[in-house]
């Protein structure tokens, strides 16, 4: 399975921080934001990734990650030159993505639960159709929201409905099979004038081919859009690692769990970096 994170917004809601460094790179507690959702796919077991950025910040954003290779992961770049909508990047990706099984991650979503890894993988080895997931919120009005019937059963999927029909939204992570690259293909804009990736689960519903899993009242998600939940995310992960003793996000970590690097080199990278927290964790791994 190949895995695409969405990073090219215009994070107009973030200025005037976004003006010289965009949202990505912008820091939750001790990480960059992109950090996050690129460990979402590592802890799902994919290493073949495509990050989306902005026009022109392909070098930034390979600064940072170069091909991967420090993290056991093979890292592509591909510049989205106009933020045309979020099923875009399955356009994009159509070279990459191939006739392979696609995860595509928000670059601003970030998870997490004890027991992530298992949930994420069980997504990632179904073979037909599309798995997305259901997560109860006070105000469901700004994301896509899912209605379920009384079996449990999704019924239908509303982008940022203003009489939401639940409260459970579907987060920004997704796994296809093959289809949906038919299916992006032929999406139109809707009346904001974006690709909408809830149009992409509305396809599948009609097939009788989405399945969405509730997650448990355990998993904290967290969408880091606005400075509001910026800030609440970085202290969330702050508390987190406070009370676990664990990193979240922390990259060289999970390739160390997934077997695709070796203990002596996430030491020489705590070692390069044993002036902070960060690599004295790696050291001790
Ligand atoms: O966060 C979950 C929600 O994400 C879902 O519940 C909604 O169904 C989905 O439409 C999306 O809603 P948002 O309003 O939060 O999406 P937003 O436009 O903020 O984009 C999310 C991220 O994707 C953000 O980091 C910017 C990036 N993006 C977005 C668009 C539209 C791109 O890189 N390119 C784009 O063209």
């Amino acid at each position: 399975m190949k895995g695409i994170v969405l990073a090219a917004g215009k994070g107009t809601r973030l200025y005037p921080m976004t003006k010289p460094v965009c949202k990505p790179l912008l820091p939750v507690y001790d990480k960059p934001l992109i950090y996050y959702p690129i460990a979402i796919l590592m802890q799902a077991g994919i290493s073949d990734i495509l990050i989306i950025v902005p026009p022109d910040e392909t070098a930034t954003f390979r600064a940072l990650l170069g091909d991967g290779s420090q993290y056991g992961v093979r890292i592509e770049y591909a510049e989205q030159p106009v933020p045309r909508g979020i099923a875009d990047a399955l356009l994009i990706g159509r070279e990459f993505v191939g006739e392979d099984k696609v995860c595509l991650v928000l670059g601003d979503n970030i998870f997490y639960a004890k027991d992530l890894g298992k949930t994420l993988k069980q997504a990632a080895d179904v073979d037909h159709g599309a798995t997305v997931f259901g997560y109860w919120v006070e105000d469901p009005r700004p994301f896509g929201v899912v209605e379920f019937d009384k079996d449990g059963k999704a019924i239908s999927i509303e982008e940022k409905p203003r009489y939401p029909k639940s409260n459970y939204i579907v987060p920004g992570l997704y796994f296809y099979d093959n289809q949906v690259m038919g299916i992006a293909g032929n999406l139109k804009p809707s009346a904001r004038g974006e690709l909408e990736i809830t149009d992409v689960n509305l396809e599948y519903l009609r097939r009788g081919e989405l399945k969405v899993m509730p997650l448990a009242k355990d998993f904290t998600w967290l969408d880091a859009g606005t400075a509001d939940s910026l800030i609440d995310a970085g202290q969330t992960i702050r508390k987190i690692q406070d009370e676990t003793g664990r990193y979240v996000g922390c990259l060289e970590e999970l390739a160390l769990n997934e077997g695709w690097v070796t203990e002596d080199h996430v030491h020489a990278i705590g070692d390069e970096l044993n002036m902070t927290l960060y690599g004295q964790y790696l050291q001790c791994l």
